[in-house]
């Protein structure tokens, strides 16, 4: 990647129309918010937002804690939904849906008023209110957005775990939240098969007293058991329940969702998301990032276990009055032209993928999207990894057919909504490069003692300032907040990745400088995988590192010691790729097991990732190896290699 990359202007035709048309509208909204956050903020709150009871302030910074329209009286669930029912968007398309076995459905917004008000009432009805907590484990289906609507409604704090993960992994989320209540699904399907969600909640659930209730889907039609007190099929408690069940007014820092993301431990990260400030940046980079136009059909392909379903999917299109599109099932599946067919059907405009994806998919050939009607795009997005130049300039020639702008948009779960994309009707791309940040951002590359390094130096990406959909805290654990977060650069917001800035002022993202991996876009943390293994009986010693995959960014490699006695490691090199599947999901199965009969460790016992990463990368190993104990180790580790 270098800066002598061409520069793709935002095309004449997409400007002229653009929400923000050119540099100088980009800048002055950027200034503004820069010099007056207060009123900037202020004012479009007023202007985007319902409010039961006006805020008195605009934002309280109590490093590293914020809180934002403070005493302000909101409701996400009313924002998404009975705010655009007044006007001409009461029978326009909320949510339009594709199974993957082909079944469809258009859901209005009048619709999903009606939708989310009998759900929320059935929560209300059976005693779970604002404060409380639920899981919410479901297919891609339209009742999991009606599911985290009616928690919203009722300021039912949820968390969404993405379908993939097991039952274990399910099971942890579950007991940190004390959750109360469970909502799931007999199964959704995935490549024609049926993955089985209650039979994993019920695993889950053993040994889960806080659960009161747990909610049951109809989806696949497959037999679940049912628990007798425990269980309810959605559409028994529907069958009596009552359409009216208003928003609750919930103040602007009520918590509204916690997300489970990998960090440096074992354990994950709950990250907690209020109610009004997320609200309001998920909405506004609507507009500003993917140009949103009333007439849009907008599709993010994410899932809405992960945090773009939330913000780009469910709450930020909602809330913007926008048509969002959802898909339960894969890309391949019945073949690889399923992303080209639905947007040729359903005439999409707005298509927001990852690089993941659309590596996968280039390297199918063109015959696929060329055998169908891409003409109704206008604008690409890009998210969850750097982008490499190849796949960029695929995706702008050959689904873009070089008239859609690609907007390359970094943040994370953490951020709650999109801090570096251009807005694509001011700000040319540089294909890899997330470009500008958003109004309110103040992002700074800087060295280990915080001091911002010059133009086309590698450092840490920090944000300087609070921002309204930032995370409030983790949850139930306000120290590891501060530690994560703040201390690395005292009183700074440390992102975790490493970026450069260059002379034009766009920002290159360069990947995780922690333990942290990314498969697929889905964050990893090389412990949570090393703690998996070491829990099986075989294992005396584990340790992961990320290296480069082709298709998926990165692909998980594990060193594995043995315990004392006659293995059969081919078979225990599958058994243990299983057993991640099983303690953690499917997408944190190790793509290769390494045994060795020791791993390389400093001496004061502390393993060596950086020598591993070295392996993988490169098979040899740079740097500084003084303080390691047995230097055979490596060498073995590295022969193993050239063997294999
Ligand atoms: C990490 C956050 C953002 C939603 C999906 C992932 C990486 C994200 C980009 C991008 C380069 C990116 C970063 C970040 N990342 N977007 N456009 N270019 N890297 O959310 O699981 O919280 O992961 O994903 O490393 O820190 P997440």
């Amino acid at each position: 990647m270098s800066d002598l990359t061409a520069i793709y202007p935002p095309p004449a035709e997409f400007a002229a129309k653009a929400n923000v048309s050119g540099m100088a509208a980009y800048q002055a909204l950027y200034d503004k918010a820069k010099e007056h956050p207060e009123e900037f903020w202020g004012e479009l709150a007023e202007k985007e937002l319902h409010w039961f009871e006006k805020w008195n302030h605009v934002f309280e910074w109590n490093p590293p804690f914020v809180k934002w329209f403070v005493g302000g009286k909101t409701n996400l669930s009313y924002n998404c939904i009975d705010r655009h029912l007044n006007g001409p968007r009461k029978n326009k398309v909320a949510i339009l849906w594709e199974g993957e076995p082909g079944d469809q459905r258009a859901i209005t917004y009048q619709e999903l008023h009606r939708l989310v008000s009998r759900f929320a009432s059935c929560l209300k009805a059976r005693g779970h209110k604002a404060g409380d907590r639920a899981i919410i484990y479901m297919p891609m289906v339209p009742e999991a957005a009606v599911a985290m609507l009616a928690c919203a409604r009722l300021g039912i704090v949820h968390s969404v775990v993405f379908g993939g993960f097991s039952s274990e992994a399910l099971k942890a989320r579950i007991l940190d939240l004390e959750a109360q209540l469970v909502i799931t699904a007999d199964g959704g399907w995935r490549r024609g098969k049926e993955i089985r969600l209650k039979d994993a909640a019920d695993e889950a659930m053993t040994g889960c007293p806080s659960v009161k209730d747990c909610v049951v889907l109809r989806r696949t039609g497959s037999t679940v058991p049912m628990q007798e007190g425990r269980d309810h099929w959605w559409h028994d408690l529907d069958a009596t329940a009552s359409e009216d069940c208003p928003a609750e007014p919930l103040d602007s820092e009520h918590p509204l969702y916690v997300l489970y993301t990998s960090g440096t431990t074992g354990k994950p990260k709950g990250i907690l998301h209020t109610t009004a400030g997320y609200a309001l940046q998920a909405a506004m980079t609507m507009k500003w990032v993917f140009d949103l136009k009333e007439e849009d059909t907008y599709w993010c392909t994410a899932d809405i276990g992960w945090v773009t379903g939330h913000s780009y999917i469910v709450y930020g299109p909602l809330a913007a009055g926008a048509t969002t599109l959802m898909y339960e099932g894969a890309p391949d599946f019945p073949n690889f032209g399923r992303f080209w067919r639905i947007i040729e059907k359903y005439k999409v405009n707005i298509f927001y993928t990852s690089p993941t994806a659309i590596r996968a998919l280039l390297r199918q050939g063109d015959q696929w999207p060329n055998a169908h009607d891409l003409s109704s795009l206008r604008l690409l997005g890009s998210v969850g990894e750097p982008i490499n130049p190849a796949a960029w300039e695929w995706y702008h020639r050959v689904i873009g057919k070089g008239r859609c702008p690609i907007v390359d948009t970094w943040w994370q779960t953490e951020t709650g909504a999109i801090l570096i994309a251009p807005m694509p009707g001011a700000v040319g791309a540089k294909p890899g490069s997330g470009t500008l940040p958003m109004p309110g951002i103040l992002p700074e590359v800087v060295d280990f003692n915080g001091n911002p390094m010059g133009d086309d130096r590698e450092g840490f990406l920090i944000i300087r300032r609070p921002w309204p959909s930032m995370l409030r805290t983790l949850w139930g654990d306000p120290e590891r907040y501060k530690e994560a977060y703040w201390s690395r650069i005292p009183g700074i917001y440390f992102t975790g990745d490493a970026a450069r800035r260059d002379k034009d002022g766009y920002f290159w993202i360069l990947g995780r400088v922690d333990d942290v991996m990314n498969v697929s876009g889905h964050r990893l943390s090389t412990m949570e995988v090393e703690s998996a293994l070491v829990r099986h009986p075989a294992v005396a010693e584990a340790a992961v590192v990320g290296k480069p995959h082709e298709v998926t960014g990165q692909a998980v490699c594990a060193f594995v010691s043995l315990k004392k006695g006659d293995h059969d490691t081919a078979a225990l090199g599958k058994e243990l790729r299983q057993w991640v599947a099983h303690e953690i999901g499917a997408f944190a199965r190790p793509e290769e097991i390494r045994f060795s009969e020791a791993l390389p460790k400093t001496r004061s016992g502390k393993i060596m990732r950086r020598l591993l990463r070295d392996i993988v990368n490169n098979n040899t190993v740079s740097g500084d190896v003084t303080t390691l104990e047995d230097m055979n180790v490596l060498t073995r580790l590295a022969a193993q290699h050239d063997e294999g």
